[in-house]
């Protein structure tokens, strides 16, 4: 057993654990992360958020050099690659775990490799090619989630697929059938659809992205049906299996049930949080009906000095809110005033176009029986998306109808991601739909329809 235990010992490399062991060292704690996969950075940096916006962005650039240059006036000859699209993709992971291996070399955290379980609130057994005892003053567990199964459908990495497969399916499937019209189906049936795959979508429920502003998530369905994809909702796969080289499926409908097939199957049914082998029960911590660790006001569980964070407790299960939560869990350890700011987080879905949401919804607000006023401004009148030729999407303010603070703001349309991010910090700084449209935009950019939403709050948008 390492002899003088370590100030805090993080379980998990995820964006929740580096950040918050990055955060601890700073404020001078001796830390130790233990991660059990080889590279360093979670599902986020290895089979999630990054591998898959860099197959989105490079089958963006092929679906644009095949469909939008002519527009531009630009004669191109197209052809894939996969093998270096996804080699490109492996770079990328690979260059920016590294970077987080540097980042712990630089703070003098110490890494550990192996499997973590808690043997108490004061010692981990790490299991592995180096089996160990550690021991911590502070435990922080950060061990993320795993894709949700599907009953009746079992995935066997190469037909039936989950969303680590499908980032690396070695040729591009003639039909893809995704389960789950959430992010993940949404993302990677996009990347599949550009390059070449007819993707059909079935959706459980009757709309896409369950959560997101319902007319701004209808905007993108209609966006992505123009590309080609088809969607089905009310329905879900009973069963699947894999015969020969195909996946057949028994489909239940709207129709009642009906036999279909496909090359690749991909189940996006959601994650679930994950706490196999870390012997969380054993210890006497706390887990709720779902699986998650139940966690205080200061992030700790039941068990005084066992803390937890990110997609392992309850909320969204999002790379940014497991950041913040680390950040936070380390500050309130050391007395200071951590605090996530949880009503302004904002999501985003990378589809082009994309969707992106902070803040209530039009239908949280009825609900809520709040009184709003909302704006609503087109990017087809904004003229720096007429020049880049996107004419699909909007950006949409609501504000309390009484005292004008925005309350919530969802935008489809491009570059939603990067647009996102000045009305997040509005909500958070309480300001009014008037102090966005008083703030003067750069023109012409895309945050001009950010504006002209705010001035159409007060109805006097001047482009429509
Ligand atoms: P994780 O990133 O899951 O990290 C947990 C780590 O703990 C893992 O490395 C695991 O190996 C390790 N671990 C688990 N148990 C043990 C143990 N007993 N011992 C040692 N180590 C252990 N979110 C976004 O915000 N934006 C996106 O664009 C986005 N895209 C995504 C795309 C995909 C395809 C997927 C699957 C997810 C995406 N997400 C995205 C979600 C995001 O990846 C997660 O919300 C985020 O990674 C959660 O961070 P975490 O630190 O809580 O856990
Ligand atoms: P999700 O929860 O976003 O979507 C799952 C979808 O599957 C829902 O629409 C749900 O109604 C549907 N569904 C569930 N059971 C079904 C069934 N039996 N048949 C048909 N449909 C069914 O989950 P997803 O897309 O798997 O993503 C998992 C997590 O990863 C999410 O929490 C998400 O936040 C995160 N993520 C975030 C991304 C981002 O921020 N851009 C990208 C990818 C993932």
């Amino acid at each position: 057993m390492s002899s003088t235990p370590f100030d805090l010992v993080v379980i998990g490399s995820g964006p929740g654990g580096y950040v918050a062991a990055i955060r601890a060292a700073q404020l001078g704690m001796r830390v130790a992360c233990i991660e059990k996969y080889a590279s360093l950075g979670g599902t986020c940096l290895n089979v999630g958020c990054i591998p898959s916006k860099a197959l989105l962005d490079s089958s963006e650039h092929f679906h644009q050099a095949r469909h939008s240059f002519a527009t531009h006036g630009i004669k191109a000859t197209v052809e894939l690659d996969l093998r270096v699209m996804l080699g490109r993709k492996d770079k990328v992971v690979s260059d920016l775990t590294r970077g987080i291996a540097g980042l712990f070399r630089k703070h003098k955290i110490t890494r550990i490799s192996g499997v973590a379980r808690l043997r108490s609130a004061s010692e981990i057994e790490v299991s592995g090619e180096a089996p160990q005892v550690v021991a911590a003053t502070r435990i922080l567990i950060a061990t993320g989630s795993k894709p949700a199964k599907l009953k009746g459908v079992e995935t066997d990495g190469r037909r039936i697929v989950h969303s680590t497969d499908a980032l690396t399916l070695p040729e591009v499937p003639k039909q893809l059938i995704v389960i789950g019209a959430g992010a993940i189906g949404l993302e990677l049936g996009s990347v599949w659809l550009r390059l070449g795959s007819e993707v059909r979508v079935i959706e459980y429920l009757d709309r896409p992205v369950p959560g997101a502003d319902l007319q701004s998530a209808k905007i993108l369905q209609k966006s992505l049906e123009k590309q080609g994809m088809r969607f089905e909702f009310g329905a879900s796969a009973k069963s699947a299996k894999v015969v020969g080289e195909r996946v057949k499926l028994k489909v239940l409908g709207a129709a009642g049930e009906r036999e279909d097939e496909c090359d690749v199957l991909l189940v996006a049914v959601g994650r679930r949080p994950f706490t196999e082998g870390l012997g969380a029960a054993e210890a006497g911590v706390q887990l709720d009906e779902r699986g998650r660790i139940v966690v205080d006001a200061h992030f700790q569980t039941n068990v005084p000095g066992i803390f937890a964070i990110g997609d392992v407790i309850t909320g969204p299960m999002l790379a940014h809110k497991a950041e913040e939560e680390g950040v936070a869990a380390v500050e309130l350890m050391m007395g200071l005033a951590g605090r996530v700011a949880y009503d302004c987080i904002p999501n985003v879905v990378y589809t082009w176009p994309e969707l992106a949401g902070v803040g209530i919804t039009e239908e949280q607000a009825k609900e809520q029986g709040v009184a709003v006023n909302v704006g609503v401004f087109p990017f087809l009148a904004n003229g720096r998306a007429r020049a880049m030729e996107e004419r699909d999407g909007q950006v949409k303010l609501i504000a309390d109808a009484s005292t004008d603070r925005l309350l919530g703001a969802h935008i489809v349309g491009p570059r939603a991601s990067d647009l996102i991010a000045e009305l997040a910090f509005a909500i958070e700084m309480q300001s009014s739909a008037e102090d966005i449209a008083r703030s003067v935009h750069a023109h012409p950019t895309l945050p001009e329809a950010v504006k002209e939403a705010a001035l159409a709050v007060a109805k006097r948008a001047i482009h429509i």
